[in-house]
């Protein structure tokens, strides 16, 4: 028997039930919708206007996400470069069986093709659409800030677990560019808590017919913080918490501990961002670990002034923490 079993969802459109992981390939109230609803919508969509995208496609499957966008991009005349990550490719003789190109009143020869190229090379579909095919596991992925949107169309996480975790998410969220977004149909709150430890901001966005709620995830700009000590003295701390230009490098190697003394009683704290209307936590915490003061400070793009008069002389940590990242320097109060 074959592992996979055609099946035809609710609007009409074929899908796959595979028996290896005890579920469809697609929502059973319509493979197409769905498609077009969390990818097509929530993502491509959501990314335009633009001239070009580039997507990673996770799980390629039945190729009917790269279709739609193939179609979406034609229409729009946006250059998409994608990239298909499927370990398990189905055979030709199952996909002929499918009727997306017959639904979406499209040439099958399009969606033939687009099966029929060879993998781990690039092919142009036409003038607008660049597709690689990638025979890998997921969990071998290893992009680093090249993608504008990611379609997360792995099995969910009931058959799949280890696919929704946090190494997987760390990977998809460095695959992307800053600004790039991710969507899934998935909207389970182990996978929306991962997705914001590892970075994300996400939304939760009403879900295809038959799902209340969907995800979107976005890689945000972090703002570079400088934290000033005594300016009397000349003190100036620059902890460099993430910029574009280092955006190749992981975030976390971008932390410095920094020593800066403070004679004035304040420290005073800049964000480098024109973002404004986000929260930062600033700790003051003594050497043997004790929270001395804990405030949470608008990041604005002008220096502010935290008061720590009160705070007797000698060493204390300070720990910045904006999002998921924390950023702490040693300082000494004289
Ligand atoms: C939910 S299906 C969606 C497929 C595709 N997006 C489509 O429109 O047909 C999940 C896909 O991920 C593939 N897959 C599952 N585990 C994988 C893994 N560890 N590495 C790569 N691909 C995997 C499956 O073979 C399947 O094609």
């Amino acid at each position: 028997m074959s592992d996979n079993q055609l099946i035809i969802t609710k609007d009409g459109s074929h899908s796959l039930f595979s028996q290896k992981h005890g579920v469809s390939y697609h929502s059973k109230y319509g493979a197409i919708q769905e498609t077009q609803h969390v990818f097509i919508n929530a993502g491509f969509q959501h990314k335009t206007p633009t001239t070009s995208l580039s997507i990673l496609g996770i799980g390629f499957g039945t190729g009917l996400n790269a279709f739609m966008t193939f179609l979406e991009s034609k229409k729009q005349e946006i250059n998409v470069n994608y990239i298909g990550v499927e370990a398990y490719p189905l055979s030709m003789e199952t996909i002929n069986e499918f009727n997306f190109s017959e639904i979406l009143k499209e040439e099958e020869s399009a969606f033939q093709k687009m099966h029929e190229l060879n993998w781990e090379k690039s092919h142009a579909l036409n003038d607008h659409f660049q597709l690689t095919k990638m025979k890998m596991m997921i969990e071998d992925i290893d992009f680093k800030n090249q993608f504008d949107l990611i379609y997360f169309d792995a099995f969910g996480p009931g058959s799949q677990p280890e696919l929704w975790e946090e190494p997987i998410l760390q990977e998809m969220y460095d695959a992307l560019r800053v600004d790039g977004v991710l969507t899934t149909y998935c909207a389970k709150g182990s996978v929306k808590r991962g997705l914001k430890k590892v970075g994300f901001t996400i939304e939760a966005l009403p879900g295809p017919p038959g799902k209340r709620e969907m995800t979107r995830a976005t890689k945000m700009e972090l703002p570079e913080i400088e934290i000033e000590g005594d300016n009397s003295k000349g003190g100036f701390i620059n902890v460099d918490v993430f910029s574009k230009d280092q955006a190749a490098e992981p975030i976390k190697e971008a932390i410095q501990i920094i020593q800066e003394e403070i004679s004035n009683g304040f420290l005073s704290i800049k964000f480098n961002t024109n973002k404004t209307g986000k929260t930062a936590n600033v700790k003051i915490l003594g050497i043997d670990g004790n929270v001395l003061l804990d405030k949470n400070i608008p990041v604005t793009p002008t220096a502010q002034n935290l008061d720590i008069q009160e705070i007797s002389n000698g060493n204390y940590f300070v720990a910045i923490k904006f999002g998921d990242h924390i950023k702490t320097s040693l300082i000494t109060k004289i």
